[in-house]
């Protein structure tokens, strides 16, 4: 494992032990909110499966602004072309008509045996996205159990996979970019089917034939700031011993981070949004002409 990676979750591992470390857990933190028949939780461990009847999805029991949330995944093995799954933080939807939800999200698009998987990133908020980037695993996901982590800040989002931040998202909030910090999130997983745009575009379809498909996880954990009404929006961003997310040494990307994420990004990264000039009709979002970090 490089320096880099160890050094940064010493530090926030460290800041987090010194302050209210709270130990989640599957039973106690999470509720199956879709597919009850495809929700297996049992302590620490939890499976969602999907097969042709129905996917699943749990959801926290906690609302909360700012902190971390870390879960041990392993995805689908062998054929899971179009099966998605999710792994994301978010606050309640309104509406489709009067959408201003904040989200901080890990998907992951299966493929055929074989192909490899695409771990797609995003952040929404007041319900605008478009800040997708997408890479490829550099490790099996499929074969053993990684360490899925969203750092959220008052001063940054960070991504994380078994310590090494591949994605951060700064708040550029006086230069004009929304940032996240109003909302209280909960955190959510999913598994689902989505053949009509997944897998190479929807070329390639959910083969039945290799039902039921699993997810795995172990070892919800959390440290957030719990949200207690709007109150909650002064007390969390405030830059106190409580609020362990606001330590000097955390309001910064480090060196080694920054190189951490530098390395993923020139050899992992398959799409940033921030180069896709087309799409954008050549405006990018304030934030891409933004230095990163
Ligand atoms: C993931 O986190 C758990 C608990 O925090 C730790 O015991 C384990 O070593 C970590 N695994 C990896 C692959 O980083
Ligand atoms: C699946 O594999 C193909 C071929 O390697 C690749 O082009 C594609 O991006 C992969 N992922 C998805 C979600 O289609
Ligand atoms: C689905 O999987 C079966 C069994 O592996 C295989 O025979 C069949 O060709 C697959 N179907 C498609 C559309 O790929």
């Amino acid at each position: 494992m490089a320096i880099a990676q160890v050094v940064l979750f010493a530090l926030i591992s460290l800041v987090v032990m010194e302050k209210n470390l709270v130990l989640a857990t599957f039973d106690t933190d999470m509720a199956c909110v879709w597919g009850k028949d495809n929700c297996q939780i049992n302590g620490d461990s939890l499976a969602l499966t999907l097969n042709e009847w129905s996917g699943a999805s749990v959801k926290g029991t906690k609302e909360f602004l700012f902190g971390y949330v870390q879960m041990r995944i392993k995805l689908v093995p062998d054929d899971s072309a179009a099966v998605v799954t999710t792994y994301y933080i978010s606050s309640p939807w309104e509406s489709k008509e009067n959408d201003w939800h904040d989200e901080i999200d890990f998907e992951f698009l299966g493929n055929v045996t074989g192909e490899p998987y695409t771990i797609h990133t995003n952040i929404f908020v007041n319900g605008v996205g478009n800040k997708e980037e997408q890479f490829r695993p550099w490790f099996n996901p499929t074969s053993d159990y990684h360490n899925y982590t969203i750092f959220w800040s008052p001063y940054m989002v960070m991504w994380s996979i078994d310590g090494v931040v591949f994605r951060v998202f700064k708040n550029n909030e006086d230069q004009g970019v929304p940032f996240p910090k109003t909302r209280a999130m909960t955190v959510y997983s999913s598994i689902w089917n989505a053949d009509d745009w997944a897998c190479q575009g929807g070329q390639v379809k959910t083969n039945w034939t290799h039902q039921p498909f699993i997810a795995n996880y172990l070892n919800y954990e959390d440290s957030v700031c719990p949200w207690t009404g709007t109150n909650s929006i002064q007390d969390c961003s405030a830059e106190t011993p409580e609020n362990w997310y606001t330590a000097s040494q955390l309001r910064q990307v480090t060196q080694s981070q920054i190189e951490s994420i530098n390395e993923k990004r020139s050899n992992y990264m398959i799409y940033n949004y921030c180069t896709d000039t087309k799409r954008f009709n050549g405006a990018l979002p304030t934030e891409c002409y933004l230095p990163p970090y």
